[in-house]
């Protein structure tokens, strides 16, 4: 199959190319790329005025599959995220059952094989997610795990951690840490302040956070293990990863778009749409998180695309489970909320939804380059459309009906249209 793509503006953060260009797509691979003639082949798509850049990445996606799929599954998870613009996703392993064993992980995986877009997994660090007792990380690993995690939960047990970033640095892979200490929280989702107190809940102190990522930038400086901070949320994790970084940790750290474009003031706004773990935290953590962004302290971007039914997120605020969808808007929130105010350039957005990501997971993925596996989005930046109904099974997002600017027309993944607007 041969295609062209004529007249986009490539943002490569690979290379740094930023170029007007053509690309010629041959086998799945992009064969040739700059001023091509219009050659005779089975597709030509027009791309004039719009940005080509390498398939976002997204190292933090739950599509709920086994156990839990009537809030998604792989196949909707991968709709969603092609939609979204992602050619690649590494699925958290807080299925059910957990992805603690190497026949859960190759289900995922094999299903994953089958939607178009490359679906990744981590596995668990210990057994059912119970955090007592580490699982065969070495036979994950073999069994395909791009990584490990618990996400969703803590892992409190400071000599299990430590055996767990030790195993992690002997396979060399990340490590990435959902951190909120339970013993401080007492209605989770929401954070402990000015809005929590007007709601009369207890809510989740930014503490719960700093605590236990001080205590992990200690452990991934001991272990060498590379640590990766999921969805950071305070001012006080993002100075700890910052001088982590500085004292030579292996450890990196993602934000979701949610926390750098929204405050606690937004539960006020759209209740259980805005309760999320860790919460959104105020005015000063979200600027510092922004902050984070913009001097590489945070070096990626990763949704936390946590579905959930009507149903469960119809409960009181108090009883509805954590967490909102958000392959679709991603790229969008980004635009809008970081690259639009001027806190990075459109590059240094798209580092952080590809090259870092693939970068910390050893993805072999190296942008748009002859020789590359053809996944990419292409999306005009300057487009405004409103947020409307997701191609994910659940619509748990505060962001719907939202004015948004920046949208993905086409994703390719290995020379295959797998989303077209
Ligand atoms: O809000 C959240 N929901 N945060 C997480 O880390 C897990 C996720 C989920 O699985 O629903």
């Amino acid at each position: 199959m041969r295609r062209q793509i004529r007249g986009g503006r490539i943002l490569d953060p690979f290379s740094g190319r930023e170029e007007k260009a053509d690309l010629l797509i041959e086998d799945g691979r992009i064969a040739a790329v700059g001023e091509l003639p219009l050659e005779p082949c089975e597709s030509v798509f027009d791309a004039s005025g719009l940005v080509i850049a390498p398939g976002l990445v997204d190292v933090h996606v739950h599509f709920r599959d086994p156990g839990l799929t009537y809030k998604e599954d792989i196949e909707t998870g991968a709709l969603a995220a092609a939609a979204g613009g992602f050619t690649t996703v590494v699925c958290m392993a807080n299925t059910k059952p957990a992805a603690d064993c190497p026949e859960i992980l190759e289900y995922v995986l094999k299903k994953g094989a089958g939607t178009g877009i490359r679906v990744l997994s981590c596995g668990a660090v210990t057994r059912g997610l119970k955090g007592q007792e580490l699982t065969d990380m070495e036979a994950l690993y073999r069994a395909g795990a791009a990584g490990f995690t618990d996400d969703g939960i803590p892992i409190l047990d400071e000599r299990i951690l430590r055996q767990a970033m030790e195993e992690a640095a002997r396979l060399d892979v990340p490590l990435s840490l959902h951190e909120e200490d339970p013993a401080l929280i007492e209605n989770n989702g929401i954070n402990r302040g000015r809005v929590s107190r007007k709601l009369g809940i207890g809510g989740s102190p930014c503490e719960a956070e700093i605590r236990l990522v001080e205590r992990d930038c200690r452990l991934a400086l001991e272990t060498g293990a590379r640590v990766n901070i999921q969805h950071i949320s305070t001012a006080g994790a993002v100075e700890a990863v910052r001088r982590a970084k500085s004292l030579g940790a292996r450890v990196t750290a993602e934000a979701s778009p949610h926390h750098f474009s929204l405050t606690e003031e937004a539960v006020l706004e759209y209740g259980t749409l805005a309760k999320m773990n860790p919460p959104l935290r105020t005015e000063a953590d979200r600027r510092a998180v922004i902050r984070g962004l913009q001097d590489g302290t945070i070096d990626l971007i990763a949704t936390d695309h946590a579905p959930h039914s009507a149903e469960e997120k119809g409960r009181p605020l108090t009883e509805a489970p954590s967490g909102i969808i958000g392959l679709e808007t991603a790229l969008a929130l980004g635009i809008t909320n970081l690259v639009e105010p001027g806190y990075i350039s459109l590059m240094e957005l798209m580092e952080k939804m590809s090259r870092n990501p693939a970068r910390l997971y050893g993805l072999t993925y190296r942008g748009i380059a002859a020789g590359s596996p053809a996944d990419l989005v292409i999306f005009d930046e300057n487009e405004i459309w409103t947020a409307g109904e997701p191609l994910s099974k659940s619509s748990n997002s505060p962001f719907l009906g939202h004015r948004l600017k920046g949208r993905v027309r086409c994703t390719i993944c290995g020379g295959e249209i797998v989303y077209k607007a």
